[in-house]
């Protein structure tokens, strides 16, 4: 499977027939390398209503003809700006043809100009080919971290940029809730508020997890 970091907690996840975009934020993303127009995803799926999440998601849908998935609140707002929605709650999985999406809590806030867009979620999406991937959207530390872990991740994308999320030192707790193979760290330098040495969160999760920390910096892409 081909990962993508955009930038932010902008990731494409890429199987040999299937893409799925998740929380894409292009204009106006400092970091970012891509054009919106460079992705034709079979699906977009965003973790929660904020605009750093929400981004470029609406023109995507439109230009690649691909559903929006989200939790209700989120989709039917995507929904009112023209987007094909597919709304889903948290709790079990939902088959779709890339894959199967489960919606997971998350501990953020939700909402944009003030409107309330639902809880915020984390996203647990099964490819085709069966492997696994947990993209934490924004949120704190939290113990059933453990549960989502049992499920067995390939990947997990965690933010580690603090302020608004956790920081390396939650990240490396929920590392080992986690258990995943591989971790993407997201969510930080993107601004300087949120300035993290991911090479120092890297060299510490390897040293006392199984975990293996792959650093992509905005733009690139590697296979797991
Ligand atoms: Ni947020
Ligand atoms: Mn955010």
């Amino acid at each position: 499977m081909k990962i993508t970091f955009i930038g932010h907690a902008g990731v494409e996840l890429q199987s040999e027939k299937h893409a799925v975009l998740i929380d894409p934020w292009i204009t106006g993303n400092p970091v970012a390398k891509h054009k919106p127009t460079d992705f034709k995803p079979n699906a977009i799926i965003l973790s929660h209503g904020h605009s750093d999440h929400i981004g470029d998601s609406i023109a995507i849908a439109k230009s690649s003809n691909s559903p929006i998935i989200a939790i209700y609140e989120l989709a039917l707002y995507c929904h009112s700006k023209g987007a094909k929605v597919e709304g889903m709650n948290m709790g079990g999985p939902r088959e779709y043809d890339f894959g199967k999406v489960m919606l997971t809590p998350a501990f953020h806030s939700s909402s944009l100009d003030g409107q309330y867009l639902g809880m915020p979620c984390g996203i647990v999406v099964t490819m085709k080919d069966g492997k696994k991937i947990y993209h934490a959207g924004d949120t704190a530390l939290f113990s059933d971290m453990a549960l989502i872990g049992r499920q067995g991740l390939e990947l997990a994308c965690l933010p580690i940029g603090s302020n608004y999320t956790m920081d390396p030192a939650a990240a490396f707790e929920a590392i080992q809730l986690l258990k995943p193979k591989y971790v993407l760290p997201m969510h930080y330098n993107t601004f300087p508020l949120i300035s993290q040495n991911a090479q120092e969160f890297k060299k510490r999760v390897e040293s006392h997890t199984g975990s293996k920390v792959l650093i992509l910096n905005p733009g690139e892409s590697t296979e797991i």
